[in-house]
C-alpha cells in the first residue's frame, strides 16, 4: 500500500522532447472501458477514482487514445481532471473501431487531422503534450502521416510526435520528417523484442514508453514468473517488474494500466522499489531466458528509495542542440 504525496516522484523524470518533464511512472487509461476496450466500464465511478487518485499520488504523465473506448478514455480523463494542472496527456490516432477487440488502421492524412482535431475537443485542450500515431498505416507513405502531424505541429495543436509500435527504420524514416519525441512499443520483462528500439531511445534521447509493462497482468497474478522472488524479497510482483523497467533504462516510461484504485496503489508502489543489483540481474536473467521456473540466486530486500531526484535538473531527455535548431 503505497501513501503520502507524490509517491511517483523516486522514479525520476523525463523531459518528452526536452521540455515537458513527466514523472517516469506514469499510468495507461486504456483498461477504463469496457470489455474488448469497447464502451463505458463497468464502474465509471470507480474509473474516476483511479484517475483522480493517480494524480494524488503524483502520477502526471497519463496515456489515452481516442479508440479506447473508442472515445470513453479520453472523456473520462476530462471529466477527472480538466483543466489538468501540471498533468501531461498523451494520446495517440489513427485506429479506427468497429466493435469489441476490433481494431484497424487508417493513417490518411485527412483523417489524422480528424484524430487529432476530435480529441483536442473530447479532451478540452488547446494543445495536446504528446500526440502518437497509434500505429503506421502500410497503406499511406509514412511521411504523410508524420507530415500531417507535423503540419499540426507547426499549428500549435501537437507539441510533440510519438510513434506506436515502430522498427528501428521506421523511426530513422519518420524522422525525415519532423522530430519525435517518444516510441511506445510493447515491452516488459517477458517481453523484449524492442530492445533494440529501446537502446536506439537511448542513444537519441527518445523516450520509450513501453506499453504491456506487466505483461497484461502475467507479472502480477499469483504464481507469475517472479513469485519466488517476491516472496524472498516481500516486495509485490507487479512492484518488481515495474521497478526493473525504471532501472532498466532512464527514457523509460512504464504506463502500467488497470481499473482498479487498489491495483493502481500497488503500481505506484513500484517507484519507491530500489531493486539491489544481484535482484536487477537476476530478472534481467530471467528475462533472457523467459524460463517459467529460473534459479533464482540468494534475494535480498529491496532498498526504499530515501531522496526523490530532482524535477528537472540532468534529466535524461534534455534538447539536444539539434532538436533546439528545429
Ligand atoms: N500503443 C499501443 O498499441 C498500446 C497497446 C496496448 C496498451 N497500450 C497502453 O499501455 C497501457 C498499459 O498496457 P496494458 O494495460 O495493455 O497492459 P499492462 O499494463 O501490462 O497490464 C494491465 C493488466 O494488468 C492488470 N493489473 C494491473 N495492475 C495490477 C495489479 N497491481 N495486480 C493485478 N493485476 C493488475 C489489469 O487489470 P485490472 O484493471 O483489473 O487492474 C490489466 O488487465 C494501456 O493502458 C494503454 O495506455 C498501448
Amino acid at each position: 500500500m503505497v501513501d503520502g504525496e507524490l509517491a511517483a516522484a523516486p522514479s525520476g523524470v523525463f523531459a518528452l522532447g526536452g521540455n515537458v518533464a513527466v514523472t517516469r511512472l506514469g499510468y495507461g487509461a486504456m483498461r477504463i472501458t469496457g470489455p474488448g476496450i469497447w464502451g463505458e466500464p463497468a464502474d465509471r465511478g470507480e474509473a474516476i477514482r483511479v484517475l483522480r487518485r493517480a494524480v494524488e499520488l503524483g502520477v502526471d504523465f497519463i496515456d489515452t487514445a481516442d479508440s479506447y473506448g473508442p472515445d470513453v478514455s479520453e472523456e473520462l480523463i476530462r471529466e477527472a481532471l480538466h483543466p489538468y494542472d501540471g498533468i501531461t496527456i498523451a494520446t495517440k490516432g489513427g485506429l479506427t473501431r468497429s466493435g469489441p477487440d476490433r481494431w484497424g488502421q487508417l493513417g490518411r492524412p485527412e483523417y489524422l487531422r480528424q484524430c487529432v482535431e476530435m480529441s483536442l475537443r473530447r479532451l478540452g485542450l488547446e494543445t495536446i503534450d504528446l500526440y502518437q500515431l497509434h500505429r503506421i498505416d502500410p497503406m499511406v507513405p509514412a511521411g504523410d502521416q508524420v507530415g500531417a502531424l507535423h503540419e499540426m505541429r507547426k499549428e500549435g495543436k501537437i507539441r510533440h510526435i510519438g510513434l506506436s509500435e515502430v522498427s528501428v527504420p521506421d523511426i530513422g524514416e519518420a524522422r525525415l520528417t519532423a522530430p519525435i519525441a517518444s516510441v511506445q512499443n510493447v515491452y516488459s520483462l517477458l517481453d523484449r523484442r524492442h530492445e533494440p528500439v529501446l537502446e536506439y531511445c537511448e542513444r537519441e534521447g527518445l523516450g520509450f514508453i513501453p506499453y504491456g509493462p506487466i505483461a497484461t497482468g502475467q507479472l502480477a497474478g499469483p504464481g507469475g514468473p517472479l513469485s519466488l522472488l517476491a516472496r524472498q524479497s516481500g516486495v509485490a510482483q507487479v512492484q518488481l517488474a515495474l521497478a526493473w523497467l525504471l532501472r532498466r533504462s532512464p527514457v523509460m516510461l512504464p504506463i502500467p494500466g488497470t481499473g482498479s484504485v487498489a491495483h493502481l496503489e500497488e503500481n505506484v508502489g513500484a517507484a519507491q522499489i530500489e531493486l539491489t543489483d544481484e535482484q536487477f540481474s537476476a530478472m534481467s536473467g530471467l528475462a533472457r531466458s523467459l524460463l517459467p521456473r529460473p534459479a533464482l540466486p540468494r534475494a535480498l530486500r529491496p532498498r526504499r528509495r530515501q531522496v526523490a531526484p530532482p524535477r528537472l535538473a540532468g534529466c535524461p531527455g534534455a534538447p539536444s542542440a539539434e532538436l533546439l535548431a528545429r
